[in-house]
Formats: structure tokens, sequence, C-alpha cells
């Protein structure tokens, strides 16, 4: 068996969805996807998501969702965090919070792929979270039948890596989200985990993280409180391409991006 797995970087606001929107059937036939999953934690509006955008995200060629740090922003997508399998909860929150550990996404040939999203302790702003690697140590005794990918939402560079090194040779993947911006790390390690520190945002580049530069610059420059709002130049959808391979490791991994054409229609056939 193999696998050809795009995965996408934080969908920011309308932009977001446009990329999707307009890139996911291409990615797909480029890559000759299996499975599209994308990060989707800023997709209402710049922060968490909701079960009417998560439906739209899917009818655009996506076939599943992660979530970060802004998972409960919009409250109304707990009940999907609880039944639908193609979406989960970062796994290390408290152990009451609302949703799955873990997604389990499975492709039209019925190959599935196992998602753990975990937040990093460490210069994060978000809900406290528990140990990563312990909590993953956990999930990975009971997720054994298909391969499983890891996505780290962390603010800090060493925290990512660190936990790729951890999980070498016994996830397909770990990946990084949260700070936006891609990296240009994307490698097979020695054990055979492919890993990249970020892969970027799918949203508007010419901004701050996906918010309106002026405004940004206006609070960093004055300290007084702003309304950031949503960019909307140079849309692009980022992220990379894993080929998994028989043994739940990665054969490949490769950086994706693709420009948003700003001269079609905002939504192609919505
Ligand atoms: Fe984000
Ligand atoms: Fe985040």
């Amino acid at each position: 068996m193999s696998l050809s797995v795009v995965m996408l970087g934080d969908i920011v606001g309308r932009p977001g969805q446009r990329g999707v929107c307009q890139q996911a059937g291409a990615l797909r036939e480029r890559y000759n996807a299996d499975l599209l999953i994308a990060n989707a934690e800023n997709a209402a509006g710049g922060s968490g998501l909701t079960p009417a955008i998560f439906h739209k995200l899917i009818s655009y060629g996506v076939d599943g969702v992660t979530l970060g740090d802004h998972v409960y922003r919009q409250r109304d997508i707990v009940q999907l965090l609880e039944t639908d399998s193609r979406i989960a909860r970062p796994a290390n929150l408290a152990e009451s919070a609302a949703g799955k550990l873990f997604s389990r996404i499975v492709s039209s040939n019925g190959d599935a792929v196992y998602v753990i999203t975990v937040l990093g302790r460490l210069s994060m702003n978000g809900p406290a979270a528990d140990d990563p690697y312990a909590c993953v140590d956990l999930l990975l005794d009971e997720l054994t039948d298909a391969p499983v990918i890891v996505e780290i939402h962390a603010e800090l560079t060493s925290e990512k890596q660190a936990l790729g090194h951890y999980l070498d040779g016994r996830v397909a993947a770990v990946v990084g989200t949260h700070t936006h911006i891609p990296t240009a790390d994307a490698k097979i390690l020695p054990g055979g985990t492919a890993y990249i520190t970020d892969l970027g945002m799918t949203g508007p580049y010419d901004s701050v993280l996906g918010r309106r530069k002026e405004a940004v610059i206006k609070f960093m420059t004055t300290s007084m409180p702003e309304q950031f709002g949503i960019a909307e130049g140079d849309i692009r959808v980022c992220g990379v391409h894993v080929s998994i391979n028989g043994k739940g490791l990665a054969d490949s991994i490769e950086r994706v991006e693709a420009k948003a054409d700003m001269s079609l229609p905002p939504f192609v056939g919505e």
C-alpha cells in the first residue's frame, strides 16, 4: 500500500477558503492525492471553525480537518468534534474537553490514516496543554491498524523539531502548524518519518499572519488595541505532499505552494 497525502496549513478566513475552493482539485490531480487534509483553526473569520464552513471545505475536496488553539472559538463546532471521524480536537487538552482525540480519515479507496494534533506548551497563548510526548505515546499504543500523522500546533521551532525526532520511525509524518509561515526544512528523518516545522498558511500572504498589515503595524507602533481584520491580497495555498509507504513511514515529502488566481470569481462553482 502507498498513500499520497496533501496536507495544508492554517486556512485563514474567506480568502483561505477561496484558495482551497480554487486549488483543491488541481492539487489532488497534481499529486494524485488519495487524501487532502487541512488545518482550519482560523477558517471562520480568522478564529475557529463552524460546521457550515467544515462542510463547505469537504465539498471543495478536503477529506479531513485539523484544528489548534482556536478549537472552541466557534462553540457550535463541539457536536461535530464528538461525532464526525474526519475532525478532532487537539489531543493534549484537559481530559474533559469536548471532542475526540484523533481523527480517522478514509480515502475513496478505503485506505485510512489517523491524524493526531497536539498543542505545543511553549510560548503559546491558548488553552493550557498537557505533555504532548506522553499524549502521543498513549494514543500510538491504540492506533496500530493504519498510518499515523501527527500535527504539532506550536509556536517554537525547537519544540516542533524535538517532537519530530521523538516520533521518528514511529509515525508517517510530523508536521507543524500555527505560525502561518512555511518553513524550508521538509525532509525524511533518519528513521523514515516525514517532517516539516511549519506547513505555512492557506490564506492572504500580503498580511501579517493573515491579518491586515496596516492594522497590525498600527497596533505595534502605538500599543493601542486594533481590530485586525482579515487581509485580502496574494492568496496562497501552502503545505506538503507526503508519500506514505506500506510500513506506515514516508518515502518522500515536498512543499506544496499554489497561488490563487485573483482574476477568477471568489468561489468557483458555489
Ligand atoms: Fe493558525
Ligand atoms: Fe494556532
